[in-house]
């Protein structure tokens, strides 16, 4: 199959191109779009065919259920069985980087949940995403674009690389903003539990709504995920990946990087702005200031694939202390490095 890329500018939205993409979504097929957190892999999300494609494009483990795409709050209607009241003022953080189960009505295809009796839902405020939802006149089920294990696209590039000749359509918006993947929030009973940690954090969300927890998988590493998603390998570069965290951890990085470059391996370094001058050496790529971990959230996957296409042998890099956005940057980076994660 031949993969088309279509560019379009975010600021000046080409319709017949989002037109063509949403005609390719009406008839069954593909079509890789960006959103603010990380590129989609869509398909008609009321289309059981058409999103069982999804599993065999990306090699998904057929139990991992699939997130349906919104463009209008009023699409929830016909998707959800009920709503509680008292989660209604989440619905404030939508179009957003949130994702919200429920309870699922009979109109979803058993592909979407994966034969579970919830349906995940999410209203991205990507412009591009929204047309393309609007236009295809259906909700659009997406996981991320990538094979599944590796990190997610943030940029039509990385989801070439995965997807060349696997699916008809890849949009191209640029790069995503966020880059890293939706809060993952289960509203389908009383209890509102964060089942991955993203943009809107813990401490965030629990001054919307108070009675929020975190699940218990992401306060003790040893207990099994609730999300079907999160237990499994992810967000994996190619080479083995080990993560520092503490105010030692660039000198720690400096020695460990001489003694595997004596070894004969080829070294690659994610390390903060404030500390890059000490790598230089070295294969290294900036995470962004220390204090700024939007950035580091930004560019974390895409410098993950640099990585990969860089032929480094081992990645070396600095980690956050897990509160706020740094729970959800390291809950990606604890996955990348099979957890081994060293407090300096
Ligand atoms: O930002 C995002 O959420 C991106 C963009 C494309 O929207 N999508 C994304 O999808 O990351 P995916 O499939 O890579 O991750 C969805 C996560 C998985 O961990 C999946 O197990 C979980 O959400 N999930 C989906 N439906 C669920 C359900 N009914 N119950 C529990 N977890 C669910
Ligand atoms: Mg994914």
């Amino acid at each position: 199959m031949k993969t088309e890329i279509l560019k379009i500018d975010r600021e000046n939205i080409d319709e017949k191109l989002i037109d063509k993409a949403a005609s390719s979504i009406r008839n069954g097929d593909l079509v890789a779009f960006p959103t603010e957190t990380v590129y989609g892999l869509g398909a008609d999300g009321l289309n059981n065919e058409a999103c069982l494609k999804i599993f065999k494009a990306k090699h998904r483990p057929a139990d991992n259920p699939l997130i349906l795409h919104i463009s209008n709050i009023s699409m929830l209607d016909n998707l959800v069985e009920e709503i509680s009241e008292s989660h209604r003022k989440l619905f404030e953080l939508w179009p957003g980087p949130m994702t919200l189960i429920f309870k699922k009505s009979k109109l979803i295809p058993d592909a979407v949940t994966a034969g579970g009796d919830t349906v995940a839902i999410r209203f991205p405020s990507d412009e591009i995403a929204r047309e393309l939802i609007s236009k295809s006149k259906t909700p659009i089920a997406a996981p991320s674009a990538n094979i599944s294990g590796r990190p997610s696209p943030t940029n039509a590039d990385d989801v070439y690389y995965d997807m060349d000749g696997v699916i008809p359509i890849i949009i191209d918006g640029g790069q995503s903003n966020i880059g890293i993947e939706s809060t993952v929030i289960d509203l389908s009973t009383d209890q509102a539990i964060i089942l991955r940690p993203g943009f809107y954090t813990y401490e965030f969300l629990k001054s919307i709504i108070d009675d929020i927890k975190l699940d218990d998988s992401l306060v003790d590493d040893s207990k099994i995920p609730k999300s079907p998603g999160q237990k499994y390998k992810h967000y994996a570069p190619k080479a083995k990946m080990r993560v520092f965290i503490g105010n030692d951890s660039a000198n720690y990085i400096k020695n460990l990087s001489e003694i595997h470059s004596k070894e004969g391996k080829k070294v690659g370094i994610l390390a903060f702005e404030e500390d890059k001058d000490k790598f230089k050496d070295y294969v290294c790529l900036s995470l962004g200031s220390k204090k700024d971990l939007k950035t580091m959230s930004h560019v974390l996957f895409s410098h993950l694939r640099e990585m990969d296409r860089l032929g480094v042998d081992i990645i070396l890099a600095q980690g956050v202390r897990e509160i706020n956005l740094g729970k959800s940057i390291m809950n990606r980076m604890k996955k990348a490095a099979a957890n081994d994660v060293n407090y300096i």
